[in-house]
């Protein structure tokens, strides 16, 4: 009933298209239908396999004389997916007995899920930038209240709110760090790096936080490993942020050793603590934007919540990768894996 050429367009289309009667009895699918709804369609009703109403609703109002109809609608199939859904009148001239629609749904699930990441995001970046907005507000108005004359109380809270101008500078430095390198994903390093040196000075840069949480870092470096493509501020942000986290969220008084040595084509750093370690359901979320196991431990820790993140998309730069492996009791173990650099004429 429709010209081989027409279907063979329609059969080319990722988007599911349905021609239906009156009684939604299915006259034409595409191809793409069948992939998302099952084969063997043909003959049997719209209601028998979408089951949402504001879907079949729409297919009668185009049925009863509307020329176009859409509306946004979720499915579940294997898994929950959201549809835009077009219909409109095949054939507006013949009397409504015989109308036609075409029904087509396209699949927008990515970009839902985008647009629901980037409101998920702003709504995190306000609440965080608020929480230590709204301690400072305090902090001022008791000194300009109660604690007007009291040169002890003065000095305190003046020391409390540099605090949090402090976690606000840090957040703010965060979300840049993670733009600019949204920016750049695409493009490739191109610096040499030695990661021995890079590792002791990050070492030696994180002294004041090791100290005051107690923990030894212990570099165990294989000889003579070779040089990454890479970004020296960028991959010094890397071991940073790694060896950072191990000395707060390790245990105090244990040590914290950072390993780094070379297969055939890669170099492994690994950070291992002997903390109480990550339960799996925690693992892969991990470098998440915000994601925290325990919020309150990492603000009083003076965490972001972003360092995990900007790890992950460093390393996507480098064309690395992140392996997080953790015994609940023992410790936890941060591997970065790096492609090493071939070097021509050496
Ligand atoms: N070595 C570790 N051991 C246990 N938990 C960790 C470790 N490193 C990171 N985490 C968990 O991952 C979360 C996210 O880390 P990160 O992105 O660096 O944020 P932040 O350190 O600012 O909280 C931390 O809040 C913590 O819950
Ligand atoms: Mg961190």
């Amino acid at each position: 009933m429709m010209h081989a050429s027409v279907e063979a367009v329609l059969n080319g289309l990722n988007v599911a298209v349905f021609m239906v009667d009156r009684d939604h009895r299915i006259l034409f699918r595409n191809a793409a239908s069948g992939q998302l709804f099952g084969v063997g369609l043909r003959g049997r009703k719209l209601d028998d396999f979408i089951s949402s109403k504001k879907c079949l609703k729409a297919v009668n109002r185009v049925l009863t004389g509307e020329a176009e109809v859409r509306v946004d609608i979720k499915l579940q199939l294997v898994v929950p997916t959201s549809f835009s859904v077009t219909v409109v009148r095949m054939n507006p001239d013949v009397p409504q007995a015989e109308a036609k629609a075409i029904v087509s749904l396209e699949d927008v699930s990515h970009i839902r899920e985008a647009e629901q990441m980037r409101s998920d995001f702003v709504a995190n970046v306000s609440h965080e930038l608020r929480s230590p907005l709204t301690a400072l507000y305090g902090f001022i108005e008791t000194l300009q209240g109660p604690a007007k004359d009291d040169a002890n109380a003065r000095e305190r809270f003046l020391g409390l709110m540099e605090a949090e101008a402090q976690r606000m500078a840090r957040l703010i430095d965060d979300l840049l760090s993670l733009s600019k390198l949204q920016a750049a994903e695409r493009v490739a390093p191109d610096e040499l790096v030695a990661i021995g040196p890079v590792l002791r000075r990050v070492i030696a840069s994180l002294e004041p936080i090791t100290e005051r949480e107690k923990c030894a870092v212990v570099l165990e470096l294989d000889e003579a490993l070779p040089l990454v493509h890479g970004d020296l501020d960028e991959l010094t942000q890397v071991f940073s942020n790694l060896i950072e986290n191990a000395a707060k969220y390790g245990r105090a008084g244990t040590d914290v050793t950072v390993k780094a040595w070379m297969d055939a084509t890669h170099l492994h750093v690994c950070v291992a603590d002997q903390g109480e370690g990550i339960a799996p359901k925690h693992i892969t979320r991990l470098t998440e934007r915000f994601y925290r196991i325990d919020k309150g431990r990492s603000r009083s820790k003076g965490g972001t919540g972003l360092g995990l993140a900007i790890v992950k998309h460093i390393l996507m730069r480098h064309r690395g990768t992140l392996e997080i492996t953790s015994e609940p009791g023992v410790g936890s173990k941060f591997c970065v894996v790096l492609p090493v650099a071939v070097l021509e004429n050496m």
